[in-house]
């Protein structure tokens, strides 16, 4: 009886895609992983790290260093190489060498027949996701990036401390450029099925602390708040990464920020941009298009804006 394997090969070992492939041992979620880096060396130190995590899981994860040449037979290829921004930098600010080493990666992986799915984290990961979807020729439900997701992980995170509810109770996205010029569907956001604004409605005093605007920006500078104090981020997007990868290779039909290739969907095309989509095993099945408000589409235009001005100076 032949079962179908889990493949899966992360390409930068760097912070992001050594703890994206602890996070992947960890929870178990692939039966194969292989890790390539330009730094051969120290990618064979988090091969070996990794590889004593296994006998403390519940099941076997092979772990070891590779190449491109073995991503002919991977499911998903996992893309973390790029650098972290400067200090004072943006995400955006890392495009140009970041779109060099992608493009130089899309080229190595296609050359070995590759017919899986990229999964994106590199920033600015909606640009670069668009460019290697671009670059692979593949169709764009098999080209995905994080986008949001770990930007939604932090406003439920963030919002569970104003109203006291676990994160996993609340439902709501954060959109657009996983960014500066991201913003919350706060017209959609749900606490155990109730409408937020609802809840806001109907508990005006004990709630009048709660500032929508002030939590936008604290999700929005999240990252920058990890960066200035730790240099960079890896457990939540690592985590995110293995979120998305196992619901995946589950076909979960879970609904996820990711960034993908809009074509149509919100009246956009020829962007990538975070936006709620039914992940199965076929990578991106459908965007789920919420009917946002007029303040919300202008915000989600100006992120697309923004992405495309940026994506015309490395001429996508
Ligand atoms: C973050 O926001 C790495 O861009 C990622 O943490």
């Amino acid at each position: 009886m032949i079962c179908s394997t889990r493949k899966v090969a992360i390409i930068g070992t760097g912070f992001v895609g050594a703890s994206a492939g602890y996070s992947i041992v960890n929870q178990n979620i692939v039966d194969e992983l292989v890790l390539i880096d330009v730094n051969r060396e120290r990618a064979y130190g988090e091969v070996m790290d990794l590889q004593h995590c296994v006998d403390f899981t519940t099941s076997r994860t092979k772990v070891r260093l590779g190449s491109y040449e073995d991503c002919k037979n991977m499911d998903i290829i996992i893309v973390t190489a790029g650098g972290p921004p400067k200090p004072g930098q943006t995400r955006l600010d890392t495009l140009e060498i970041s779109a060099k080493i992608a493009k130089s990666i899309v080229h190595e992986v296609m050359k070995t027949g590759f017919s899986g799915i990229f999964l994106v984290a590199s920033n600015p990961v909606d640009i670069i996701t668009y460019l290697i979807w671009k670059e692979s020729g593949l169709p764009r439900n098999q080209v995905l990036g994080t986008g949001t997701s770990l930007d939604s992980s932090r406003l439920k995170s963030i919002l569970s401390e104003h109203i006291d509810v676990d994160p996993r109770s609340i439902q709501g996205y954060t959109m657009g450029e996983h960014g500066d010029s991201q913003f919350v569907a706060w017209s959609h956001l749900t606490i155990g099925g109730k409408p937020f604004m609802q809840i806001l409605e109907e508990h005006k005093e004990k709630y009048s602390g709660i500032d929508l605007d002030e939590i936008t920006d604290q999700v929005r500078k999240a990252g920058f708040e990890i960066l200035n104090r730790k240099g960079t981020t890896y457990y939540g997007i690592g985590n995110a990464i293995a979120y998305i990868t196992r619901s995946i290779f589950n076909d979960d039909y879970k609904i996820i920020a990711v960034s993908t290739v809009l074509d149509g969907e919100y009246g956009m095309k020829d962007v990538c941009m975070g936006v709620p989509a039914i992940i199965t095993r076929s990578g991106v099945k459908e965007v789920v298009e919420l009917r946002l408000t007029e303040d919300e589409m202008e915000k989600f235009r100006h992120s697309e804006q923004i992405l495309k001005e940026h994506m015309a100076i490395i001429g996508l």
